[in-house]
């Protein structure tokens, strides 16, 4: 049987069809009642209506939301509930480009059947018949670049592993995303966890990985949840463990928690973790891709990363490489949050204008309503909302200088925040989750802090010291966090300080 036949055969298994009432029960609309709303309607719709529990579909700030085929009012009297084909949800959905969120919110997350149906494992079906050289080359041509904060080319990283003679070779997948105002992954994770699943596999196959690990952040319970019960699902279904599809690749994907903070995302930290070692970070080089997991090489790509691999091979390179700008083709999934109206998680094209996707889908009526945009959490920096005007999403510094995309969390301010105290928040977090390994990073944004901490507001704090300590803290500091700990106060001085840099000898 090949593998296009496997996935008939498991289809023809299915059960039931896909239920026509789905839940959109994810960890946001948990809080505003939405597994309340399911379990109330598996208890009162009649047998001849089946339903089911789906993720959000980023829409968050309608929630809770209910996505039917059916018109089931009548069980919902005095039950606050949205309706997806309501059209602020329905206009916040089809203005996105949809790939890594195709489906989310549409279809369960827990029924592989109705997944199958939405053409889900095509694609690993097709890699599965091919020789793994094939896929590699499919996503050099694509030009995906990785979705964690780095944006390091994909295929170059998946090339370096391969290039070594090492008969073990791993795969893992970073879920940590302990980042403030960033829920994109989770939110991946709660909707759509077959797809992570199917990327992850197609990775695998491509680079020739004999393991797979998925590392959840010890906090997003409902993400460790669906992803235990998809792997769960998948096994049973023939798409995981041994002969996957009937087609010979035999490799299982294993789950662990993470071990609880910021630097865990950090790949070299993760993988000490994993190895059940201090929570910090490696020297490099040796790079995880020549020696990472147990001495082996070792691919770490982000969850969004790999769940745009299946939309690649059954779409083509072509069709990816239409999507986004030219030298980082495809979409971001951004978490949009603060003070919008439209707080959720949106997919744009790589390259799409800030200014103008906050005002439409943080639903504000100019982007002059918000004083200014913190961009890309604790490890980038603040922007006036004017400069937003003239910036597009996309990888390194957005501005040039201080300001970097990272993973994706955009958090508006309105005109009455005080953006130094924001700058405060931002640096303290830094401080706090300094793994402590090496001075600059350590010492360096506790005294950045203690250099802030002056009350008489912002006149008598010396700007100068501060921006000198934090170019020294990012340029001598050992791991990503530290590197980039300096940059909320650098985008302080740049954009809400009278004087600017380079005008006082160096200072901020
Ligand atoms: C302090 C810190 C935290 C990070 N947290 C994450 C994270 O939560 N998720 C993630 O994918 N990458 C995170 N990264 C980036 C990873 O080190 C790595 O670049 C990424 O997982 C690679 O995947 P990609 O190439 O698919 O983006 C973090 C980096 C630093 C320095
Ligand atoms: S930069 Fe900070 S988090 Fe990274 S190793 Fe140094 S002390 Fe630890």
């Amino acid at each position: 049987m090949n593998t296009l036949d496997f996935i008939t055969s498991v289809a023809n298994r299915a059960v039931k069809n896909p239920a026509e009432v789905l839940v959109q029960v994810g960890q946001c609309s948990m809080a505003v009642g939405s597994q309340e709303i399911y379990r109330s309607l598996e208890e009162k719709l009649p047998a001849s209506i089946a339903v089911d529990y789906s993720g959000c579909d980023g829409a968050c700030f309608a929630g809770p939301k209910i996505h039917s085929e059916k018109d089931v009012s009548e069980y919902l009297e005095g039950i606050r509930v949205t309706s997806t084909g309501d059209s602020n949800v329905r206009n916040y959905i089809d203005s996105q480009t949809r790939i890594v969120l195709e489906h989310a919110g549409n279809i369960s997350a827990s029924d592989i059947y109705g997944y199958i149906a939405n053409k889900g494992f095509s694609a690993l079906a097709n890699v599965l018949s091919q020789p793994p050289e094939q896929t590699v080359d499919m996503v050099e041509e694509s030009g995906l670049r990785g979705r964690g904060g780095a944006y390091f080319p994909v295929s170059i990283k998946w090339r370096s592993a391969m290039s070594t003679a090492s008969k073990e070779r791993h795969i893992v997948i970073n879920a940590e995303e302990g980042e403030p105002g960033v829920f994109k992954d989770r939110h991946v994770m709660e909707s759509v966890p077959f797809r992570l699943i199917e990327g992850a596999l197609i990775a695998a196959y491509a680079t020739k990985a004999t393991s797979i690990r998925l590392y959840v952040n010890a906090e997003a319970h409902l993400s460790y949840q669906r992803m235990l019960n998809a792997l769960e699902i998948c096994r049973s279904e023939g798409f995981l463990g041994p002969n996957i599809m009937g087609s010979g690749f035999t490799i299982d994907i294993e789950i662990i928690k993470g071990a609880g903070g910021y630097v865990c995302g950090e790949e070299s930290t993760l993988l000490n973790t994993i190895e059940g070692k201090r929570r910090e970070p490696r020297l490099r080089p040796p790079f995880p891709t020549e020696s990472g997991l147990n001495q082996q090489p070792t691919i770490i790509n982000n969850v969004e990363t790999l769940c745009n691999l299946p939309w690649i091979v059954l779409n083509g390179a072509d069709e990816f490489k239409k999507i986004g700008d030219s030298d980082t083709p495809g979409t971001k999934i951004l978490s949009i949050s603060g003070s919008v109206n439209t707080p959720g998680v949106a997919e744009l094209p790589m390259g799409s204008n800030l200014a103008e996707l906050m005002v439409k889908f943080g639903g504000i009526s100019s982007i002059n309503t918000l004083s200014a945009i913190a961009v890309g959490g604790p490890s980038s920096g603040v922007i006036p909302s004017s400069e937003s005007l003239n910036l597009s999403i996309g990888p390194g510094f957005l501005d040039g200088k201080s300001v970097m995309l990272g993973a994706g969390g955009v958090i508006g301010l309105s005109q009455d925040t005080n953006v130094l105290e924001v700058v405060r928040k931002l640096s303290e977090y830094n401080a706090k989750e300094s793994c402590g390994k090496c001075t600059p990073c350590r010492e360096g944004t506790t005294r950045l802090l203690e250099l802030m901490a002056n009350d008489s507001g912002d006149d008598a704090i010396d700007w100068n010291g501060i921006g000198q300590l934090a170019e020294v803290i990012n340029a001598a500091s050992l791991c990503g966090l530290g590197q980039a700990a300096g940059n909320p106060v650098l985008s302080y001085g740049s954009y809400f300080q009278e004087v600017s840099p380079g005008s006082q000898g160096g200072g901020i």
